[in-house]
């Protein structure tokens, strides 16, 4: 059988798990792909970094956008990050070449998605981005596939492995924020700028995305209120446990229709969770997300929301769904009459 020919743009800590796990389980992905996957170009910033990985039997290309122009690739598989630059230029390229793209990127995806989704559309090629979101868990693929016949009328949980890494060893250890922010990035958890992640961007790029895929609304990060957890303090979260809570880093949006027409909410900030609910005790990098669906009733879903294994995971898993001819619906396209509400201030974006 032809096999489908994917290239990694990136190599960093997910890049190298994707490669990592499709030498390791070759045969297992080949025979549920129902074709063998095989990596035949790859591109990253410095060619001499020892990664861990051996690349040899791999086409070395500077440039990750012309992975997209090459006639051995079928799939490009970003891992760059950024919402612009190198990775947008990846992604504009596969997809205006009619290759599909498998993308980790939560930031490009929520200021570009619409984009995106559109010229996958055109171009009969399928955008694909279950790491995008909770790393290894299948919450896109979850609601997209499995909850699709439901109406959802809520969305919400702990989004961000690196905060609520940093929440919970506060809590049990009391050890110092910044010493727990840097174990987070020496673990491969963090975003390449922290900042993103502490101050609740990264949970809002990831809220956004799973707002439109859940209510079918209109992908719109600006509409998310967004407060991180930089200020939250030590004492905060003693005081906390004395009154029988726990803070979590938790995104929630909800369409209200208490007004008459629907209209969509969605925040992301710190929450006081009691310690009897399931997200408090959700501890280190693991992500829960819970839906809301009007048949289903409520899901949970729960995992490794960040790292190098889990995020291979769902890559690899959308490199499946494409070698087996899945293209998915894409997530962008609206089916609800919804009022999307911007936030009453935004001063961290
Ligand atoms: P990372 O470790 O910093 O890796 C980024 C990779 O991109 C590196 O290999 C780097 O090359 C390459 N790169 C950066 N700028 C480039 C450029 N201008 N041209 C070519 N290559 C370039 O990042 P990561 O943690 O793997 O994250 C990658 C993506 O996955 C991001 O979108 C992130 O948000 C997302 N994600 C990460 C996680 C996680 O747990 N880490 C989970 C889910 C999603 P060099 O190595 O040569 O410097
Ligand atoms: N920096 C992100 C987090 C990586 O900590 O959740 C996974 O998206």
């Amino acid at each position: 059988t032809e096999p489908l020919k994917i290239a990694l743009a990136g190599l960093g800590t997910v890049g190298t798990g994707v490669v990592r796990l499709i030498e390791t389980n070759a045969q297992l992905i080949a025979r549920r792909a129902r074709r063998p996957v095989q990596i035949t170009a790859v591109s990253a910033r410095d060619r001499t970094k020892d990664r861990g990985v051996d690349l040899s039997a791999y086409a070395w290309v500077d440039d990750p956008a012309e992975l997209a122009t090459r006639e051995d690739v079928d799939v490009v598989v970003e891992m760059v990050g950024g919402s612009d630059g190198p990775a947008l230029a990846i992604a504009r390229t596969a997809l205006a070449h009619g290759k599909s793209l498998v993308t980790a990127n939560k930031a490009m995806l929520a200021h570009h998605g619409l984009e995106l989704a559109e010229t996958a559309e055109k171009a009969g090629a399928a955008l694909k981005f279950e790491a995008a979101v909770a790393g290894g868990i299948p919450v896109v693929n979850g609601l997209i596939d499995g909850a699709a016949a439901n109406a959802v009328e809520r969305v919400y949980g702990i989004l961000n492995g690196t905060c609520n890494y940093i929440l919970s060893t506060m809590e049990d250890t009391g050890a110092d924020f910044g010493d727990v922010l840097a174990d987070a990035q020496r673990l491969g958890y963090a975003e390449a700028d922290p900042t993103f992640d502490v101050e609740g961007i990264d949970a809002a790029h990831k809220l956004s995305l799973l707002a439109s895929i859940a209510f079918g609304a209109r992908l719109d990060f600006d509409a998310v209120e967004c407060v991180g957890i930089s200020q939250v303090k030590a004492a905060d979260i003693a005081q906390a446990q004395d009154l029988g809570y726990v803070i979590r880093l938790i995104g929630m949006s909800e369409v209200d229709t208490a007004e008459g027409s629907p209209r969509l909410f969605q925040r992301v900030r710190p929450f006081l969770v009691p310690t009897g609910h399931p997200l408090a005790n959700v501890d280190g990098p693991t992500n829960a997300i819970v839906a809301e669906g009007n048949f289903v009733g409520r899901l949970l879903f729960q995992g490794a929301g960040a790292g190098d294994g889990p995020t291979a995971s769902a890559v690899v898993a959308d490199i499946i769904d494409i070698a087996r001819g899945e293209k998915g619906p894409a997530f962008a396209m609206p089916v609800a009459e919804l009022e999307v509400m911007e936030p009453a201030a935004s001063g961290h974006r």
